[in-house]
């Protein structure tokens, strides 16, 4: 605990000298404000023919202050697509929940003070968006009991510069968004996954630093993701690529981890019981599990005491887990040069007792295990590995022309059927506490079902209003948030539901 206060305290002296020496440099008035925001064009590279960053979202409406004591959310309430809302350092307790497009959240900084959303360990999440264009930036988030950003069905999203500590489940948390910007966040002490990128397309996950986690840098049932020049420390486990099954997409390919720093993720596992996470073993510094078409080139992966990258199928990984359509191997992963040392110092249960019976002490740098094909390593002998010996030699080099993975310009919004959003709310936001045979926090679904069947209204009531009805549960919080639409959408999905395909979820 001291330790971890004392690296928050010594990150945050770090940047407030960062202002000071930028104050100082350029002698900004006494009011010194970030620049305006420069939507997911930011990275620009000086040259003008590159299409790769034409075409941006820009937030050229009115701009919207908000001053301490006043409220984000009535801002949002005023706000129209185009518009930016500037939020100036004080304390907002509150939830912001933005279900219009092209709308910019941006703290304002001013002499090292942040706007600051804290839940007081009372409200659920701090930020949830559902409309496309959303920039969220410059906050400091704390002590919420679910998520700190979570968004749903949101396309061309940027997430920037943000603290994030002590949020519950989720850090960050897009859902179903295609083409993403995640970028020097900060993100520490989350149940679940810090930063979690789960059932989305085409994102970016770049210069955040992630520790004090179970996992760090997630990407869960999503395609086209580079995750690129970020520190993943002390988590339980570091950066993870993986398909979690029973979800409404069912696949996770083509996510290069590149120019990482993946260090001493050792953290003991403190994730929800049933949780995927709560299986990660301490020590383990990448994960791949059941997704195809992973690079791994240019990290420094060391110190992690289990394993440096564990690559697994779903058969090993979550065995419980039971899914006809997802297909459980990871295949064609390709290992470029990374630099590995000291990995493996203290390994744990399956590795340990794998490595035992090689007479080894010492877990691998590599350790691979169950089914998958086509997988390829440049030099498999500048590492110590295990079970890498269907391993061929790696197609390519290197993965430079690839500078990327969003899209050359703003992709339209998505359109949801009432069943997809039913299920993805169900997934997104229910599922955390309810289960359909078993008793999680909540009740079992089937138990709702039946309570409401036919019904659905009965169902909305209730989650706009919860009242603590069973004496062996906790309250459940409301769900007001969600729009009207999604709430009679996810009752209807829920009164509809068979079975859940899935026992072993973290949605
Ligand atoms: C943070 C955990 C949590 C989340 C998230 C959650 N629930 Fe619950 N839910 C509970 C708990 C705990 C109870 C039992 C409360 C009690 O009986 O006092 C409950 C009870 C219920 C009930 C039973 C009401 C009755 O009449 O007996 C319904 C219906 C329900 N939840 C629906 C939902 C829906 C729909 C969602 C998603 C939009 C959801 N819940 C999200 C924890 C949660």
């Amino acid at each position: 605990m001291k330790s971890t206060l004392f690296k928050i305290i010594a990150a945050i002296v770090l940047l407030v000298a960062g202002i000071f020496l930028g104050k100082s440099m350029f002698s900004s008035p006494k009011v010194s404000t970030v620049p305006m925001p420069s939507g997911i064009g930011l990275r620009t590279t000086g040259n003008s023919n590159d299409t790769l960053y034409a075409n941006t979202i820009t937030y050229d409406g009115e701009i919207i202050e908000v001053k301490s004591g006043a409220s984000i959310q009535e801002a949002v309430k005023k706000a129209n697509p185009g518009d930016l809302i500037r939020v100036y350092p004080g304390t907002y307790s509150e939830n912001v929940y933005i279900d219009k497009d092209n709308i910019g959240l941006q703290g304002v900084v001013i002499e090292g003070e942040w706007p600051t959303l804290d839940g007081k360990k009372e409200i659920n999440d701090a930020f949830l968006y559902s409309g496309n264009g959303i920039l969220i930036e410059n906050f400091k988030i704390v002590n919420y009991k679910g998520n700190g950003i979570m968004g749903q069905a949101g396309n061309n999203f940027v997430i920037r510069n943000n603290w994030i500590i002590d949020t519950g489940v989720y850090g960050i948390f897009p859902q179903y968004g295609k083409n993403g910007l995640i970028e020097h966040n900060v993100c520490s002490k989350i149940e679940d996954a810090a930063i979690y990128v789960g059932m989305c397309d085409n994102v970016d996950v770049l210069h955040n630093e992630v520790f004090d986690n179970v996992a760090g840098i997630e990407i869960e049932n999503s395609r086209h993701c580079l995750v690129e020049n970020n520190y993943a420390h002390d988590n339980t486990g570091g950066l993870l690529a993986f398909v979690t099954p029973g979800l409404p997409i069912k696949t996770t390919f083509d996510v290069i981890m590149r120019n990482n720093f993946v260090v001493n993720n050792n953290t003991a596992n403190f994730g929800a019981p049933g949780s995927t996470v709560a299986g990660i073993p301490a020590g383990t510094g990448i994960l791949i599990m059941a997704a195809d078409d992973v690079v791994v080139e240019n990290n420094i992966i060391t110190g992690n005491n289990n394993t440096g990258i564990t690559i697994v199928d779903l058969a090993t990984g979550a065995p419980k887990a039971n899914d006809p359509n997802s297909e459980g191997n990871p295949d064609r992963v390709v290992i470029l040069d990374n630099i590995m040392y000291e990995n493996g110092n203290d390994p744990t249960g399956e590795i340990k007792a794998i490595m035992l019976s090689q007479m080894d002490t010492k877990g691998p740098d590599i350790f691979a295990y169950g089914g998958g094909t086509g997988s390829s390593i440049r030099d498999k002998n500048r590492y110590r590995t295990f079970g890498l010996d269907g391993y061929g030699t790696a197609p390519i080099n290197d993965t430079k022309g690839i500078r990327t993975m969003m899209t050359p310009s703003p992709v339209p919004a998505r359109s949801v059927s009432k069943e997809e959003l039913g299920e993805l709310t169900y997934y997104g936001v229910c599922a955390g506490c309810h289960a359909f045979g078993t008793r999680l926090i909540g009740p079992p679904t089937e138990i709702l079902q039946a309570i409401h069947n036919g019904n659905p209204q009965g169902i909305v009531d209730y989650i706009n209003n919860p009242k603590n009805l069973r004496e062996d549960y906790p309250e459940m919080p409301p769900q007001d948030y969600l729009s009207d639409e999604a709430k009679l959408a996810v009752a209807e999905y829920i009164l509809n539901m068979k079975h859940e395909t899935v026992t072993n979820s973290n949605q």
